[in-house]
């Protein structure tokens, strides 16, 4: 599906706002997420740290799993903020592969990080090439 650039504002303009939630005192390197479903709904993210640094969780898987637990599993866009970095930086190897179990390769995704400076725009599939798990049958919670 083709996002207007309206939309995709609209959707950085939330994944700003969502960055102001992150928990992030060991990086201070706060991330918003704001996932659009195919229901219409929003679902928002930040980053949360923990003192164990491993169990930290992106901004985006956590808007992914607040969409998951709250019934949507269809994605049609994603927008990142990272307001304190220096350069553009996109969604992280990681969050790639758990947006692409919900997300087409078509999806737009749109990072920035705010503050007039001009965000960059993507797509799911060009940030994960060659995703063949995709022939997997998804598990279905018999076996
Ligand atoms: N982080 C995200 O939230 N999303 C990304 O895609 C990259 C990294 C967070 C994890 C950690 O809290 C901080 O940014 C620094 O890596």
């Amino acid at each position: 599906m083709n996002l207007d650039d309206k939309q995709m504002d609209k959707l950085f303009a939330l994944a700003l706002k969502a960055a102001e939630a992150a928990y992030a005192p060991y990086s201070k390197f706060r991330v918003g997420a704001a996932l659009l479903g195919a229901d219409g709904r929003v679902f928002s993210g930040c980053n949360v740290e923990n003192r164990s640094f491993g169990l930290s969780i992106c901004a985006e898987r956590n808007a992914v799993f607040q969409a998951v637990a709250q019934g949507c599993r269809d994605f049609l866009a994603l927008a990142v903020a990272t307001p304190d970095a220096k350069s553009l930086t996109g969604p992280c190897g990681a969050c790639r592969q758990v947006l692409s179990e919900f997300m087409g390769p078509q999806a737009p995704v749109r990072f920035g990080i705010g503050g007039g400076s001009a965000p960059a725009d993507s797509t799911l599939g060009e940030l994960l090439p060659f995703d063949s798990l995709h022939d997997l049958i998804p598990y279905d919670g018999k076996s």
